[in-house]
C-alpha cells in the first residue's frame, strides 16, 4: 500500500501516510506551454491512496484523472482517493435554468475513476449522503467537528460565544460546540453575489462584551465571516475570531479578514495556507482502514 502525492500536498500526504503506516511516493508532473498536464506515477502497489486535495479544483481534476489511470497502467487494483476537500460539491441543483448540476458531474467522474474515495466535510446539503453523489464506490464523508473543538479548547477563553454565519453552518457550529459546553448563535444569510451578503444574527445582543468565535465549514471570499465580524463588532463583542474546516481563501482576502476585525483565522489541513492549525491526519487514515477491513 502506497500514498501517491502530488508536489503542493506533501506535508499533508506525508502526515497521512505516517498515520497509516505506509510508504509515500511524489507523482511528477509536468505542465507544456498550452496549459496540458503531464503526470507520472511511481510503481503501485495492490493497493494505491491517491492523495490530493481539490482546491483549484479545474486543473487538479484533470491531473488527478489522468494519475488514476497511469496508477492502473501500474497495475494498481484498488484506488481510494483521498480528497481532504472535495470540491464542485456546492452546486447540487439547478438554481437557474440551463446551470449544469457540477456535484452529478464531478461525482460520477470521480466515480468512474477510482474504486473508493474519502474526504472531510463536504458541502452537501440537498443531498442525503456521499453515496448518492459517488455512485458505485465506497465513500467516507468525514466531520472535522471534533479536530475543530480540540483546537479551541486549548485557549477557550470563559464565557465564549460560537456563532455559524448562516442556517447551513448550525450541524457544524452545533457541533463543533457541543463538547465545548458553549452556548451557539446562528445567522441568517442571503447571498447576492460572490462577494456581497446580506445577514442577520438573531440573539446577537447576548455578544455584548464577550470572545466570540465564527465556526464554519468553508471560508471561500471570506464575505460571510467579514460580515458576520462587522455584526458582532457592532453588537459589542469583545473579540471576534473564526475557525473552519477548509479555508480557500487567498492572500488578499485573509488580509481583509484580518482588517474585517477577525483577529485569528484557524483552520485544518485539508488546504494547505496559513490558517493550518491542525491536522485531519488521523481521521482520514482512520477511514482508509475501515473501507479496507471491509473488503
Ligand atoms: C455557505 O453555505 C458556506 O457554509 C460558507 O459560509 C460559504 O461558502 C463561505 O463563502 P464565502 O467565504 O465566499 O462567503
Amino acid at each position: 500500500m502506497r500514498v501517491h502525492f502530488f508536489p503542493e500536498g506533501e506535508a499533508a500526504a506525508r502526515a497521512f501516510a505516517r498515520a497509516l503506516n505506509a510508504d509515500c511516493a511524489p507523482i511528477q508532473h509536468h505542465r507544456f506551454p498550452d496549459g496540458e498536464s503531464l503526470v507520472r506515477v511511481e510503481a503501485a502497489g495492490e493497493i494505491a491512496l491517491l492523495f490530493r486535495t481539490l482546491d483549484h479544483p479545474d486543473a487538479k481534476l484533470v491531473e488527478t484523472l489522468l494519475a488514476s489511470s497511469a496508477l492502473r497502467d501500474r497495475g494498481a487494483r484498488r484506488i481510494i482517493l483521498v480528497a481532504p476537500y472535495l470540491s464542485y460539491m456546492r452546486q447540487d441543483k439547478a438554481f437557474h435554468a440551463g446551470e449544469a448540476v457540477s456535484q452529478r458531474v464531478i461525482g460520477r467522474l470521480l466515480a468512474g475513476a477510482v474504486d473508493g474515495l474519502v474526504t472531510v466535510d463536504p458541502h452537501l446539503h440537498r443531498v442525503g449522503s456521499l453515496a448518492e453523489v459517488l455512485p458505485g464506490i465506497k465513500s467516507r464523508a468525514l466531520s472535522a467537528a471534533s479536530v475543530l473543538s480540540h483546537l479551541i479548547t486549548a485557549d477557550l477563553a470563559p464565557g465564549t460565544i460560537l456563532v455559524g454565519p448562516d442556517a447551513e453552518s448550525r450541524p457544524w457550529v452545533e457541533a463543533v460546540a457541543a463538547p465545548l459546553n458553549a452556548p451557539v448563535l446562528v445567522g441568517r444569510k442571503e447571498r447576492h453575489g460572490d462577494r456581497d451578503v446580506e445577514l442577520s444574527i438573531d440573539g446577537i445582543a447576548a455578544v455584548e462584551g464577550k470572545p466570540v468565535i465564527l465556526v464554519d465549514d468553508v471560508i471561500s471570499s471570506g464575505a460571510t465571516l467579514i460580515k458576520s465580524a462587522a455584526l458582532l463588532r457592532a453588537a459589542g463583542a469583545g473579540s471576534v475570531e473564526a475557525v473552519a474546516t477548509h479555508c480557500l481563501a487567498g492572500c488578499s482576502d485573509l488580509a481583509a479578514l484580518k482588517a474585517g476585525g477577525i483577529a485569528r483565522i484557524r483552520s485544518t489541513d485539508t488546504v494547505p495556507g496559513p490558517t493550518n492549525a491542525a491536522s485531519v491526519a488521523d481521521l482520514l487514515a482512520g477511514a482508509v482502514r475501515e473501507i479496507l477491513n471491509q473488503s
